[in-house]
């Protein structure tokens, strides 16, 4: 064979390997499909206004800390919601509009989430809500008790279908890097500040005389399809809340 002609077998080789490579990847190995899906909000509700009333000290709520992963079937209270979600997200400095967590540089790229089972909140029909701390509501935006499809897309694990409530939290990486276009810096700073909204929601629980257990297993795309997430923002947590069985 022609010194040209090895040339031309070895590129179409390569082309081809890439090629095949490729098809691998779009087929098979792309991450689950995670467009902009449609999102209408089907009600908005008023939460009581939170309060500072619970007299534990930090110090007390974090000695008693413990994942509890085994609830009863009480219902919480809408003030019991209310706090939790506070503890999450809610605005402390109204001038500034800053929240009950730190934040990178500010940003606030996280997003809070109700999925309220069956007589889960007293007087709130089961459904998905997401948190608004700014007028401090609920938005509707999934009908019905969903705490089986949470616990099926959080690899079935059961005290998410036996809990009155979980909390879940999301992140907008995109909005982190806007302002730290450094990718490992912006991921890390989200990362970190679901951290933060994740023990100020254990801590929370505990002063209340609840219980919660963070979970960070579960499938990206169930939760995607659950939630009606917009394609700018990613499942990092779910939290189960109620009261302990044991
Ligand atoms: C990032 C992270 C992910 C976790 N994911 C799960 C989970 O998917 N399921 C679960 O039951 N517990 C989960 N946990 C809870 C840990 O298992 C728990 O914190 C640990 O056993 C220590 O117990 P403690 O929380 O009572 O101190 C997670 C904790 C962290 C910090």
């Amino acid at each position: 064979m022609q010194k040209k002609s090895k040339y031309i077998l070895v590129a179409i080789i390569l082309l081809s390997v890439f090629l095949l490579s490729y098809l691998v990847y779009t087929v098979f190995m792309q991450p689950a499909k995670t467009e902009n899906q449609s999102r209408v909000v089907l009600g908005t509700y008023n939460l009581p206004q939170a309060e500072i009333t619970s007299g534990m000290s930090v110090d007390q709520a974090i000695k008693n800390r413990r994942s509890v992963r085994n609830f009863t079937t009480t219902s919480l209270t809408l003030q019991d919601v209310s706090q939790l979600l506070w503890a999450a997200q809610g605005i402390t400095d109204s001038e500034r509009n800053y929240r009950s967590a730190p934040s990178a540089g500010h940003v606030f790229p996280m997003e809070v989430y109700l999925v309220a089972g069956n007589n889960g909140v007293q007087g709130l029909e089961a459904g998905i809500y997401q948190y608004n701390p700014y007028n401090n509501t609920l938005e509707k935006i999934v009908d019905g008790d969903q705490t089986h499809a949470l616990s099926q897309a959080a690899h079935g694990q059961e005290w998410v279908d036996q809990a009155p409530i979980s909390i879940v939290i999301t992140g907008n990486y995109q909005k982190m890097k806007d302002k730290y276009p450094d990718e490992n810096l912006s991921t890390r700073f989200v990362d970190i500040e679901a951290g933060h909204i994740g023990e100020n929601i254990y801590l929370e629980a505990v002063a209340r005389g609840l219980g919660a257990v963070a979970i960070g297993s579960f499938y990206d795309d169930q939760m995607i399809n659950l939630l009606k997430l917009p394609s700018n923002e990613t499942p990092i947590y779910i939290y189960p809340v109620g009261y302990s069985a044991s």
